[in-house]
């Protein structure tokens, strides 16, 4: 009861003045709402088919105190199961990924099947049923090849007319077809927020990443940085020109045009945007040349890239010939898992891994120091939140869809 008075007052205190207040960042209590308020209602993009090919296959998908089993069954479908055995209550897979014929439980050895049903309990009372004990489904959806969560004991939200307005693109990059070609993590000791916010604005990027901006036009980064028409109107005025003339060039090679960015009215926060590299990069490395073949239903390189987002939780950013999708995972109130999955076309030979992941290794080691940095500094007696920059739009975007999302 003392908690929810806290909350309460602390919700006020973000209506008021501003949801960066300090205990936003590190407190348990708000750690805590955000899982019940925001993360559990989410559909969460958590990886891609291709990271469980065979049956019996699984890896845990762990999100504030939840464990989730994703695991193929010998019907090749994907199941999500709460890692929670229905006898007292311990963990069942222990290792982060596998594969598994029986799912059997390390303290007494309830053993399920793949599907989460119980298929055997010893020394059990005579009216047991063990169809009454299977594990807890979670909500699950294959799109694209990506796997989707929801850990909602309700029923699930809405999927099919919420993320429809991206088949097109998911079509054209070939998603569904993909495959991973390296994975790397990036834990951050940071409230997720603080993330999320750093990904949401390109302010930082011309202090913090040299290596990302030396592939970008300076003026794009200024101008949609943050999104479309993100920038001072002087700077998108100059960049118009140039995102048109690329527009034209990309259609014509058969790249569906349009851009999402959703407002703090919208239950997803989705985003989608297409922009041209500098004119002599074909793909995001450092020497500009490609390291795999064109993904998707793509004719010639473009020199473009996208970049698309189903939820403040993730981050796919797609350049011709690979793909990076980033995904954010709150563990505590100052823990956030950062893993990356570098995807490329199921049809491309194997990849040099190094040239592949140059730029976004960097880039997300570069994240995590300033991150954890900018959390350390919002921990002192003296931090209050500070004045945002015009190139940090999408920060108060997400800022105000927090809180609509804390007090629905
Ligand atoms: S807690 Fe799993 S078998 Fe006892
Ligand atoms: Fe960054």
């Amino acid at each position: 009861m003392e908690s929810q008075h806290k909350i309460d007052t602390l919700i006020e205190i973000a209506r008021q003045k501003s949801t960066r207040a300090q205990a936003f960042y590190c407190d348990d209590d708000v750690f805590a709402l955000d899982m019940q308020k925001v993360v559990t209602r989410k559909w969460l993009l958590v990886d891609h088919v291709s990271r469980i090919p065979e049956p019996g296959q699984f890896f845990l998908y762990e999100v504030g105190l939840e464990s989730i089993i994703v695991i193929r069954d010998n019907e090749m479908k994907i199941n999500a199961l709460f890692n929670v055995c229905r006898h007292r209550g311990s963990l069942i897979c222990l290792e982060k990924q596998g594969r598994r014929n029986r799912l059997t439980c390390p303290y007494h050895s309830w053993t399920y099947r793949l599907d989460g049903s119980l298929q055997a309990a010893r020394f059990m009372p005579e009216d047991f049923n063990a169809m009454e004990h299977g594990l807890h489904t979670c909500h699950i959806r294959v799109y694209h090849g990506f796997i989707f969560l929801n850990l909602s004991p309700e029923e699930e939200p809405e999927f099919d007319q919420e993320f429809a307005v991206f088949e097109p693109h998911l079509d054209f990059h070939g998603f569904a077809d993909a495959k991973i070609a390296h994975k790397q993590s990036y834990p951050t000791d940071a409230n997720w927020k603080l993330v999320v916010e750093n990904f949401f604005e390109c302010y930082h990027c011309t202090a913090a990443h040299p290596e990302y901006c030396s592939r970008h036009l300076r003026d794009a980064l200024i101008a949609i940085g943050a999104g479309p028409n993100s920038g001072p109107t002087d700077a998108v005025k100059r960049f118009a020109p140039v995102l048109e003339e690329w527009e034209k060039q990309a259609a014509e090679l058969g790249r569906p045009m349009g851009a999402v960015d959703d407002d703090e009215h919208s239950a997803h926060m989705k985003f989608y945007q297409q922009r041209p590299h500098r004119s002599d990069i074909k793909s995001e490395t450092q020497d500009g040349q490609p390291v795999a073949c064109l993904m998707g239903k793509r004719t010639g390189f473009d020199h473009g890239r996208m970049h698309l987002s189903f939820s403040p939780f993730n981050q796919i950013i797609a350049c011709n010939d690979f793909a990076a999708l980033i995904v954010f995972t709150p563990r505590s109130a100052m823990r956030t898992d950062v893993d990356i999955s570098w995807l490329v076309d199921g049809q491309a030979d194997a990849v040099d891994v190094d040239r592949m992941i140059w730029m976004w290794d960097i880039t997300t080691r570069q994240d995590k120091i300033i991150t954890e940095n900018n959390q350390r500094g919002i921990l002192s007696s003296r931090y209050q939140p500070g004045c945002l920059s015009n190139q940090e739009r999408r920060v108060q975007t997400f800022n105000q869809w927090y809180l609509n999302q804390l007090t629905l």
